[in-house]
């Protein structure tokens, strides 16, 4: 059978990877796909855009199951056009993915269902958002309301950093439309983890837990990224503080989505911190897998992604489980000269190794020039590994990454870090 996955990152490399390897599957159409999924065996890129025109692929081609990588066409209702053709697709409606698509919707949905997160705030009017800073204090979190690829948010140490950011969102309009309403959030204290999970409309069924770097350097500095490197298992998601999230975080917002009329079926992404105690508090939701965080979680499942996907759309989880390689995971970043503001392209990409069962190299801002892979885009590769600790997954990933180059090549040296460090 013929499948379709929606998207051109590292995440989308991944998912098509792992489909492409189920028995029953016979090939996986990428749109638009990168320069990693171009060459691998099973997958082949598409040109097409709009969501409309990849509705008429999919009736054309019969596609068996459409998977729905990034937020954009989620936000944009593609699962609500395929459904109204009669197709099958994996991802949530427009209405849930809300959840990620508006902060404010989010912040009060988790408000009507009491799921933990930090007290805040909405505005679209300037002074009254500087006032409410001013009455807060510091630190605090200034973030857009709409989708903004991972950077519309400022964790403002001090006030001044948080009037320049309500000025530069409502004022100077610099994060466009995103930005014309802001959320103000408490600044909360813990340990970051990525909580992602199945849902089907009614049960859920949880992956891997893991952990993202979203700064641009080594030691958490330097300015939010879409995320520079990711490992699976993250410790700090204890099997006590797992039972926690499942109870107070996850089953709360499928609970709470049934009671507003809607079914939940998708990935569903909880971004937490951790505190001491191990209470969990909700960052921010995501309707989809993270990026880079699924990389390493599909390095680890054993099942057959297809399986587990066809029987989310059938409302099947309850029957599946996941089964998981005992080794952890590690990926790290491989970005572009000027990412995150301006990168470059063009830049041949050299000392790509052979995939071997251990290491992959999956592919995000890369293409090919006369058949050979060069730079497209902010985030070019992803180096995932298995080891038996995240050391050794660590250390095999940087042996990788030390032989690959592109010019400007930016990496983290210290991906992993605070699993290593927590042993
Ligand atoms: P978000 O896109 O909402 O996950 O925010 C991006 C990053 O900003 C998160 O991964 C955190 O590192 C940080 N952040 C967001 N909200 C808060 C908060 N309330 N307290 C502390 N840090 C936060
Ligand atoms: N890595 C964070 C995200 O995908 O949103």
């Amino acid at each position: 059978m013929k499948l379709l996955v929606i998207g051109s990152g590292g995440r989308e490399h991944a998912i098509a990877w792992r489909l492409a390897q189920s028995p029953r599957v016979q090939k996986v159409f990428v749109a638009p796909g990168n320069g990693g999924t171009a060459l691998e065996p099973g997958l082949e890129n598409l040109k097409l855009d709009s969501i409309e025109d990849l509705a008429d692929f999919a009736l054309k081609e019969q596609v068996h199951l459409t998977v729905v990588g990034p937020e954009a066409p989620l936000a944009a209702g593609v699962v609500d056009l395929f459904h109204s053709r009669g197709l099958r697709i994996f991802g949530p409606n427009r209405a849930c993915a809300r959840l990620e698509s508006s902060k404010e919707f989010a912040k009060a949905f988790m408000q009507r269902h009491g799921i933990p997160t930090a007290a805040f705030a909405c505005f679209t009017e300037p002074q009254a958002a500087h006032a409410y800073v001013d009455a807060r204090g510091a630190p605090i979190v200034i973030k857009a309301d709409g989708l903004a690829a991972g950077k519309g948010v400022v964790v403002a140490a001090n006030l001044q950093e948080a009037h320049d950011a309500i000025d530069r969102m409502l004022v100077g309009h610099l994060m466009g439309d995103a930005g014309n309403r802001v959320v103000i959030e408490d600044c909360l204290e813990g340990e970051e983890a990525s909580f992602i999970v199945m849902c089907d409309g009614e049960h859920v069924l949880t992956l891997a837990t893991s952990q993202d770097h979203k700064r641009l350097l080594d030691g958490d500095r330097g300015p939010n990224t879409g995320g520079m490197g990711a490992y699976s298992p993250a410790p700090v998601v204890t099997p006590k503080v797992h039972a926690r999230v499942v109870r107070e975080v996850i089953q709360p917002v499928m609970a709470g989505m049934a009671a507003e009329g809607h079914r939940y079926c998708g990935f569903l992404y909880a971004g937490l911190m951790i505190d001491r105690t191990g209470a969990p508090r909700v960052l921010e939701f995501n309707c989809r897998l993270g990026d880079p965080e699924a990389q390493p979680i599909l390095m680890r499942l054993k099942s057959d992604l297809y399986d587990l996907m066809e029987h989310a759309v059938e409302c099947g989880l309850d029957a599946v489980e996941a089964v998981w390689d005992r080794r952890a995971a590690l990926g790290v970043v491989l970005a572009a000269a000027g990412y995150p503001e301006s990168p470059r392209k063009g830049d041949p990409i050299e000392g790509l190794p052979a995939p071997v069962e251990d290491v992959r190299v999956f592919h995000a801002g890369s293409t090919l020039a006369n058949g050979k892979p060069v730079t497209s885009g902010g985030r070019v590769l992803c180096v995932t590994a298995l080891g038996d600790s995240v050391k050794m997954a660590r250390d095999r990933a940087y042996h990788v990454v030390d032989a690959i180059h592109f010019e400007g090549m930016q990496c983290r040296r210290d991906i992993g870090h605070r699993a290593i460090e927590a042993r």
